[in-house]
């Protein structure tokens, strides 16, 4: 029986213990699985029989997480990785040979850019960074060898919302897929899959796992594709396997995000509105803002708005340094997605790995601050910004 989607982030992926009843699903911390004689061993190398080899290329904790992020992702399959860079890296390098071509949103995170734009090239991929708001833009960039088209909705840390229906049909009327970064949505939010993705990534470390305390990546595509992740990229190319124990948090955390993520989401709605309100911001970036250029896309494809506000100070990057200084309740720090609301400087931290030429083409300004709003009273929160404001 199929069941809704909250229901199936508490239950998808897991099953009483059959040995024990254990209903929380054990640790399987090992790194090899016995056969029962050479055959067996034999054949499962073959692929020809079910069953566990070796936790790079499988283990019963990561078959929990996999089935649950299929299905709320509405993907056939899923692979977990060690990192979000993990999975990134692992589905890139199984899509990508010497010689393609890939566009990419000009805005996205930092080490997913440097990824493309630093060391892509020693390996003869080439990437065209570019606004992908301007649909007749992407598709004057195809070209025959383009093999894929990557972006986040809404971006990190910009905020630019990709129209992922529009990016889709792009992809597919050439020789590409859509690659999607969901970690700022989750599938609460945003189901890229159902509006024409190909694969769906996720660094698994922010609202997935949402304790702040696992780092891990995923990937949901069909049942080809991310068979190849896995006997490709991740089992030869990367080999960024996720610890059976870091499977089991993940999997923990995965059970209540349906309903941590609509409270982040309310909280950043307020507290959007009340950064707009004050005299010291130049803009906040928060779909949800019914000023917000790119609102109506978004109520097109998200659910709620997110809980990752981008503000601009008007004294730029030394007012910014000062309010970031002066927060108390918000840690300074990078990440997202936590119970703790955090608050970080892009230019100087997530996204330090780009040049100054690189932030300004990709609209990463130095007054720009990133806010993650956490699952703290949001009026305690507010307070701790009036505060800081008052500090600069
Ligand atoms: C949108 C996005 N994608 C991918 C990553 C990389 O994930 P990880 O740090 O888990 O490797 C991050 C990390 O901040 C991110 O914000």
């Amino acid at each position: 029986m199929s069941h809704r989607f909250d229901t199936q982030c508490v239950h998808c992926g897991t099953h009483p213990d059959p040995v024990t009843g254990a209903l929380s699903q054990p640790i399987y911390q090992t790194s090899t699985f016995a056969f029962r004689n050479a055959d067996e061993g034999a054949r499962r190398f073959k692929g020809e029989e079910e069953g566990y080899i070796y936790t790079r290329l499988g283990n019963p904790n990561h078959t929990a997480v996999e089935e649950k992020i299929a299905l709320l992702e509405g993907g056939e399959a899923a692979a977990v990785a060690a990192s979000g860079m993990g999975a990134i890296s692992s589905v890139l390098w199984t899509a990508l040979s010497s010689g393609d071509h890939v566009v990419a949103a000009r805005a996205i995170y930092g080490c997913t850019h440097a990824l493309m734009n630093h060391q892509f090239p020693r390996f003869g991929i080439e990437t065209t960074f570019m606004n992908l708001t301007d649909l007749n833009a992407v598709k004057a960039a195809m070209r025959p060898n383009t093999k894929v088209i990557y972006c986040e909705s809404p971006s990190n840390p910009t905020m630019e919302i990709a129209d992922i229906a529009g990016l889709a049909k792009i992809a597919h009327e050439g020789n590409a897929i859509l690659v999607v970064d969901n970690t700022y949505c989750t599938p609460v939010i945003q189901r890229p899959i159902e509006l024409g993705a190909d694969v769906v990534v996720h660094s698994a470390t922010k609202y997935l796992n949402g304790h702040g305390d696992v780092i891990a990546g995923v990937a949901v595509g069909s049942r080809e594709f991310i068979g190849r992740v896995k006997g490709e990229g991740l089992k030869d190319m990367t080999g960024a396997t996720l610890s059976p124990f870091d499977a089991y948090l993940l999997l923990r955390g995965m059970k209540t995000m349906h309903v941590r993520v609509p409270r982040h989401c309310e909280s950043a709605m307020k507290i959007a509105r009340f950064l707009q309100g004050r005299p010291e911001v130049a803009e906040t970036r928060y779909p949800g803002l019914d000023d917000y250029p790119q609102k109506a896309l978004a109520d097109k494809q998200m659910k709620y708005y997110g809980a990752m506000i981008a503000v601009e100070l008007k004294g730029g990057y030394e007012a910014g340094k000062k309010f970031i200084d002066s927060t108390r309740l918000w840690t300074l720090a990078v990440s997202l997605g936590d119970a703790e609301s955090l608050i970080q400087h892009p230019a100087s931290m997530t996204h330090s790995a780009l040049s100054d030429e690189e932030q300004a083409a990709s609209g990463i300004s130095k007054g720009l601050i990133r806010l993650s709003v956490g699952l703290e009273d949001p009026e305690d929160l507010i307070d701790d910004l009036k505060n800081a404001f008052a500090a600069i």
